[in-house]
């Protein structure tokens, strides 16, 4: 397996506690990273939550208010998984329901595979 390069976007599906958390470290690493969640309005919510996560990370002086800045441009909520096409790699954190995990991968298959 070869590293991805910074500049491949990564996607996480479902935002809650794992997916921001997942998210914030590939932000934090230098990837462009797009969020979807099921929940109309809850990716962008998602998306401020890490950046107000990030802005507490400038006051502790553990992150460049310069880096934060580029961190939160890199960040993209989106409305449609169709806008997953061209993400690298997906991180799926949806709820624990294989149902659910199923249905998604097959979704993710129309879109993201080659
Ligand atoms: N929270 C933890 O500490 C932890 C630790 C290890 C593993 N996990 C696993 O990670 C996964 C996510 O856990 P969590 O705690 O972040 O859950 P969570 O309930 O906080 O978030 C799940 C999110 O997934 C969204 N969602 C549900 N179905 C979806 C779909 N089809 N497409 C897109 N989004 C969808 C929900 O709207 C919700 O925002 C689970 O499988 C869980 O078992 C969680």
């Amino acid at each position: 397996m070869t590293a991805l390069d910074l500049s491949s976007p990564v996607a996480v599906v479902g935002t809650g506690t794992m997916g921001q958390g997942i998210a914030q470290v590939a932000l934090v690493a230098g990837h462009p990273v797009r969020l979807y969640d099921a929940v109309p309005g809850r990716a962008r919510e998602a998306a401020e939550a890490i950046g107000a996560r990030l802005d507490r990370l400038v006051q502790k002086g553990r992150l460049a208010g310069a880096e934060r800045d580029a961190a939160r441009a890199r960040l993209t909520p989106a409305d449609d998984l169709a806008e997953l096409a061209d993400c690298a790699l997906v991180a799926e954190a949806v709820l624990e329901r294989l149902d659910v995990k199923q249905r998604l991968f097959g979704e993710l298959e129309e879109i993201v595979a080659e």
